[in-house]
């Protein structure tokens, strides 16, 4: 057993020593961002009026810093095409294991259902978990965001694109996004239309990355405010910025029309 053991540690030190040494296995975060930015697939609707594709967060907070309150909706599906519009990144190590947050700003969410649930300025993230990072890294979990809340699948349990790329649904007029397809169009949980239809239209988020930064990124992701964001907080300033303190889900584990997210989650309500 002692031999054994000591072999174990010596596998280890040998381990330890060839990702020291060996440049070839330093691993790059933001390559590793690349490789499994997540592919947003919208509902067939989005981009006709009052429904917003994803924009620049930059220009939009430069437009309210000049006191232009007007609406700010996206509807050129070309701008996502073109690789126009930014998906904002930030990645932290957690043990073993490399979290990455993803985040698309939306300038408008439209009413969810005749009357309720429209804002300007919303973000909304998908966290992903790499696995063994730094000798064997792998796409684990997924975390989808919606509505203030969130749930977590594991591989089998969401689709993917071209192999390494989680693919999310996003909701048509409150932007959360979702393992599926489908949706009935209220405003509970679950219901925020996405029927892509024969449309497809979707972000290959991996074309536009943009490394968030507390300090010396961009102007608006340094800033603590929420007047500029319609009362939310830039990414940079909320409280799960910390990616190593991250849970599986939030809400019940019924499926009701409120915060339900623990209803359509992997790992329960534990540490993502
Ligand atoms: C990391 O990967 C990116 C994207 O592929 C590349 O542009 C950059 O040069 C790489 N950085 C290092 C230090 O290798
Ligand atoms: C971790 O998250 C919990 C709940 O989201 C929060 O109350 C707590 O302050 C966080 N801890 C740290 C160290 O950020």
């Amino acid at each position: 057993m002692a031999s054994e053991s000591s072999q174990t540690r010596m596998v280890g030190t040998l381990v330890c020593l060839m990702v020291l040494l060996v440049p070839g296995l330093a691993q790059n975060f933001t390559q590793l961002a690349h490789d499994y930015a997540p592919y947003l697939r919208f509902d067939q609707k989005e981009g006709d009026s009052d429904l917003c594709f994803p924009q620049d967060a930059a220009e939009y907070y430069g437009a309210r810093m000049v006191g232009d309150w007007g609406r700010k909706c996206n509807t050129d599906y070309n701008s996502l095409v073109n690789g126009d519009v930014p998906t904002y990144w930030h990645a932290q190590t957690c043990g073993f294991h490399l979290h990455i947050a993803y985040w698309n700003f939306y300038g408008y969410n439209n009413d969810c259902d005749c009357c309720s649930g429209e804002r300007n300025a919303w973000w909304e993230f998908i966290v992903i978990k790499v696995r063994d990072w730094e000798l064997l890294p792998h796409l684990h979990e997924v975390r989808f965001g919606q509505k203030w809340g969130w749930y977590t699948r594991i591989p089998g349990h969401y689709e993917t694109y071209d192999t390494t790329h989680p693919v999310a649904y996003v909701g048509k007029t409150n932007h959360g996004t979702y393992h599926d397809d489908g949706g009935t169009g209220t405003c509970c949980y679950y219901e925020d239309f996405r029927n892509t239809g024969s449309a497809n239209k979707n972000l290959k988020t991996w074309m536009n990355l943009v490394e968030l930064q507390e300090e010396g990124g961009e102007d608006w992701m340094s800033d603590p405010g929420t007047d500029l964001w319609s009362g939310i907080h830039a990414p940079t300033f909320r409280s799960d910025w910390d990616l190593c303190n991250l849970t599986g889900c939030t809400g019940s584990i019924f499926q009701v029309c409120e915060t339900c997210g623990c209803h359509k989650c992997d790992i329960g309500e534990g540490p993502f």
